[in-house]
């Protein structure tokens, strides 16, 4: 290892920064939320540098670099980009017997500073050791996108109870199985989802029952799986995953999605196919309350949006009724996810005012919905569950008005690798969805926006642009 990693408190520290442009700025700003105390030394400085003079936050000498300028500090930055300038004050530093960095040159640096990830309280730093900056930034980068943002308020809200449980929970072991507990659970997942207030009162009710001996109590979050392809997993439903005890998931959701939870988490199928109830609703809510009560992290994982069409609601509400607590992730659901994989936009000024979300098969086999507010042009239809019906929903809109040469997509197995999109006409939807063995899980997009696609196929199977206008 060429640099070994530390962080320096540098607050209420005297730092001299040498430098006045843009370089220097960027330097000023960390140093001065790090707290240090700042001289800075240069002849021109940015409007910022100024600024911060004139605001009493830092001194500033609008002249050139001098030795004695070393007298009385703690750490030396350069930040001229002149090389001559940028040597005197690497070498002065160290013949005070200073630490100093020097920007863009560790030959002249006794110490380097990493790209960092900012989370404050929470700081991560990457280094290559000077071997690849480019490359600590792309590590930067796939970082800041894996960690939540409010992971800094998440560490302070961990603090304010630090002390609370450490006098609960004296034992070692014991409290740091607590704070793993913690940050796996749903406290945390409030705190990460910016409800702070119901984070803190359950956490002190827990400190609380931790306090007379009780058993934590377990919980459900209802994940939204999204369309499939595992990169559209939100974040959140990631974090949920990886900390689960168990899964239970539904016939949607593919290898791909369940191998991001936790390895060792249980995985329990309760899928249901048309005609085939592989689990009745009331079999998974008694299976999502017993898991919970067994003390549990229970993840409940359904295709796009938990909320549309996925019976998320009845869940909730039976949990909630139980007294578990409940963690709501919301999914991409297949009619944005379809949209997208066609380039369609499910509303476009000009062309549609309205989207609605519809089921295509109700409990008596055709749904009970109000076909003349769907008829209406400029109103893009977008149908979930409808492959079986699709004749049937094209008739029923033509009937009500809708004109049989408005444009439908019919977008198969979105965001999946063997993902289909068929275009055609309202009029045709019926024998499109049959002639071309259209398989499921199929989202079909009804109406104007069809034609502004950006489907290969969709050119040379209509001549929709100009239909649409
Ligand atoms: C029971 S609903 C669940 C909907 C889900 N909660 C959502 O928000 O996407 C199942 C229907 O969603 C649609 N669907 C789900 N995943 C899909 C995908 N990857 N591609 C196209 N349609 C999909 C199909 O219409 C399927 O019949």
């Amino acid at each position: 290892m060429k640099y070994y990693p530390a962080f320096l408190d540098l607050s209420s520290r005297p730092v001299l920064l040498v430098g006045g442009g843009e370089p220097a700025a960027r330097k000023l700003r960390l140093l001065l939320k790090a707290g240090a105390r700042v001289t800075a030394v240069a002849p021109h400085v940015t409007g910022e540098i100024g600024n911060l003079a004139v605001a009493g936050r830092i001194t500033l000498h609008r002249r050139c670099f001098r030795p004695t300028d070393l007298e009385g500090q703690g750490l030396v930055i350069g930040a001229t980009g002149l090389a001559a300038v940028d040597a005197e004050v690497s070498r002065a530093a160290e013949a005070a017997g200073l630490s100093v960095n020097i920007v863009d040159r560790p030959e002249l640096s006794t110490f380097v500073t990493p790209a960092i990830v900012d989370r404050d309280p929470v700081v991560i730093g990457i280094s290559t050791g000077g071997a690849a900056p480019v490359l600590a930034r792309r590590i930067r980068a796939a970082i800041e996108a894996i960690l939540p943002s409010r992971l800094g308020r998440l560490a302070s809200f961990a603090e304010t109870f630090r002390s609370a449980v450490a006098a609960l929970v004296p034992d070692g072991q014991s409290r740091r199985a607590f704070w793993d507990v913690f940050f796996d659970g749903p406290i945390a997942r409030s705190v990460l989802s910016g409800d702070e207030r119901a984070a803190r009162e359950t956490m002190l009710s827990l400190v609380n029952r931790r306090g007379a001996k009780e058993v934590p109590e377990g919980s459900v979050a209802i994940v939204g799986a999204g369309p499939g392809d595992p990169d559209l997993l939100t974040l959140r439903a990631l974090t949920a995953l990886q900390s689960a005890d168990v899964v239970v998931y539904d016939r949607l959701i593919g290898p791909e999605i369940l191998d991001r939870a936790r390895r060792d988490a249980e995985r329990i199928y309760v899928g249901k196919a048309e005609g085939n109830h592989a689990a009745s609703q009331d079999e998974i809510n008694a299976l999502l309350l017993e898991h919970a009560r067994e003390g549990k992290r229970v993840v409940r994982l359904k295709g796009g949006d938990p909320f549309i069409f996925g019976r998320g609601g009845e869940e909730v509400e039976f949990l909630r009724r139980h007294g578990v607590a409940v963690e709501l992730v919301p999914g991409i659901t297949a009619a944005t996810a379809a949209a997208a994989s066609a380039g369609i936009p499910l509303t476009h000024r000009g062309l549609a005012q309205a989207v609605t979300l519809v089921t295509g098969h109700g409990a008596e086999g055709e749904p009970d919905v109000d076909w003349a507010a769907l008829a209406s042009a400029n109103h893009t239809v977008a149908l979930y569950m409808g492959l079986s019906n699709a004749g049937r929903v094209a008739e029923r809109l033509i009937g009500n008005g809708r004109a049989p040469g408005t444009p439908v997509a019919v977008v198969s197995r979105a965001s999946l690798p063997n993902q289909r999109i068929e275009i055609g006409r309202l009029g045709e939807l019926g024998s499109l969805v049959r002639d071309r063995a259209v398989e499921g899980p199929a989202l079909i997009v009804i109406g104007e926006v069809v034609a502004l696609g950006q489907v290969d196929t969709l050119v040379e199977t209509l001549p929709l642009r100009a239909a649409a206008g």
